[in-house]
């Protein structure tokens, strides 16, 4: 069986980690993105468009992601917080993901670096789907750390 990194990424951060663990292990790699882009502009797309979305639970709809996940035990799911929790895209596709049998393993990372946020993202996550075999990841640790930490899976 194999493993697919998913990931969601505004201003590049988490594209960039994800890119970097990559080059050790080849895994494929699915994006999750808003079907209507966020704005270009930071401050439009954070204190707008994503608070109004985490504020009323609304999940907004994502492009189409052409994989069949039950080819893979293991979704390594990697994504910003976006006001204490994840990006409401990200609960749209564990809506999307409902009946998967596999392990979903959590990496977060923030610019602050409150654990309170992990702890936040894994309850919302296993409130959409209590179903899902959600795990903890790691939260806000350099990509080094994430290879030892995958390695060891
Ligand atoms: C809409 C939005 C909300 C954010 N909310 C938080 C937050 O609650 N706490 C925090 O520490 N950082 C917050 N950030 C900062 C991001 O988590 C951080 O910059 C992250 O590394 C961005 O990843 P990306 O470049 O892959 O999008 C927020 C950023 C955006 C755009």
């Amino acid at each position: 069986m194999k493993t697919l990194i998913v990931y969601f990424s505004y201003s590049g951060n988490t594209k960039r980690l994800i890119e970097t663990i990559n080059k050790q292990f080849n895994f494929d790699v699915a994006r999750i993105e808003r079907k209507e882009a966020y704005s270009d502009d930071y401050n439009t797309c954070a204190y707008v468009e994503a608070k109004k979305e985490v504020e009323n639970h609304i999940h907004p709809e994502i492009k189409k992601i052409n994989i069949d996940f039950s080819n893979y035990d293991k979704i390594l799911l990697f994504f910003p917080i976006w006001w204490y929790t994840f990006p409401m895209p990200v609960g749209t596709f564990i809506k999307e993901l409902k009946g998967y049998t596999g392990k979903v393993i959590i990496f977060a990372n923030s610019y602050t670096n409150d654990p309170q946020y992990m702890v936040n993202s894994m309850k919302d996550l296993r409130a959409i789907d209590s179903k899902i075999d959600f795990q903890e990841g790691l939260f806000n640790q350099n990509a080094e750390k994430h290879i030892n930490f995958i390695k060891n899976l």
